[in-house]
């Protein structure tokens, strides 16, 4: 069986949801409706217009996220970077010198990029395994939990389709976490030099800013100065000019060069079914008139850039 995404969230959302009962002494029922509250309260705040006002300091607003749109934007991110050929072909190439992967990801706390690079390399099938090295970088440190058991997930996966010898597998994940708030430059001056990635990727972070905050212009460009030449930024948004806007504005002034804006709206990859979420799937789905079903399908815009010399 390959990597899927609703199978890598199956065992990460039941033992959260667990963890969650046992230390906040709830019951399972109580547990479902506070995600469920959660993710209705979500979908306000995306599509409220203004900064949205997230509870991501709160277990059940994380298990919201991963139960609704981790899959999604995922599997969004996977495809980009099979069917961009220029950054497939980078990508691969890289991969297959050094046999690892450097990818710096802003605002990729839940895990939603190393879900996607787990099934990426999977289906390349380039025969040995290759190191991803996450750096991450989120303003809300409670995410580490879910990123940490996503990759756990993932070396479970591998073990038991490959075997426990990691030479047999297509990825070997390994992350750090660093709570930064990316508006903030003042915050890059403690970090110093962690910028030599091959990726830099900016999958739905751009629309929780919400702004075209000038603080995130010149986090930004400081970071931009920082990278090897050719690496890679990929940035992916909803749908629609605005974001595409706010791409274009955020690296006007870095020495990133953005690639055609690419309009992507489709379903997830044949053999994504929720029921592979299991209990998980059965527990919030099927509430009256509540329940909620995770989301199928995706409307986005993405640009490629390099960073020049
Ligand atoms: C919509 S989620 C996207 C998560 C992931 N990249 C994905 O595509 O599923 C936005 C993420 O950005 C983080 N975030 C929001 N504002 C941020 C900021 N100012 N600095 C750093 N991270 C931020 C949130 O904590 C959250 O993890």
């Amino acid at each position: 069986m390959p990597v899927t995404f609703f199978g890598l969230l199956n065992p990460v959302l039941t033992s959260l949801m667990a963890y969650v009962a046992r230390h906040e002494k709830l019951t399972s029922a109580q547990v479902r409706d506070r995600i469920l509250e959660e993710a209705e309260r979500n979908h306000k705040e995306w599509y409220s217009n203004q900064v949205p006002n997230l509870n991501y300091c709160h277990a059940a607003c994380r298990l919201a996220y991963l139960y609704i749109v981790a899959a999604a934007n995922a599997n969004t991110l996977k495809w980009i970077l099979t069917k961009n050929k220029g950054l497939r072909d980078y990508l691969l190439e890289v991969a297959k010198r050094k046999r690892r992967l450097k990818v710096c990801a802003f605002g990729a706390g839940p895990g939603t990029e190393l879900m996607a690079f787990a099934k990426f390399l999977e289906e390349q099938k380039i025969g040995f395994p290759v190191r991803v090295d996450f750096h991450l970088l989120d303003i809300v440190q409670e995410w580490q939990e879910s990123w940490y058991a996503i990759r756990d997930a993932i070396d479970d996966h591998f073990d038991h389709h490959y075997g426990p010898d990691t030479a047999m597998r297509p990825m070997i994940p390994n992350g750090c976490f660093t709570t930064q708030d990316v508006t903030d430059t003042e915050g890059l001056r403690n970090r110093g030099d962690i910028w030599t990635q091959d990726l830099f990727v900016v999958n739905f972070l751009l629309s929780e800013i919400f702004a075209d905050n000038r603080g995130f212009h010149a986090f930004i460009a400081a970071i931009a100065e920082r990278p090897p030449v050719g690496s890679r930024f990929v940035f992916i948004e909803r749908s629609g000019t605005m974001w595409a806007d706010r791409m274009k504005s955020c690296t006007a002034k870095t020495g990133i060069r953005l690639g055609e804006f690419v309009a992507s709206r489709r379903s997830l990859d044949d053999g994504e079914l929720p029921e592979l979420l299991g209990n998980v799937y059965q527990r919030l789905s099927s509430v009256p008139d509540r329940g909620k079903c995770p989301r199928l399908n995706w409307n986005v815009v993405y640009s490629v850039g390099v960073k020049e010399a």
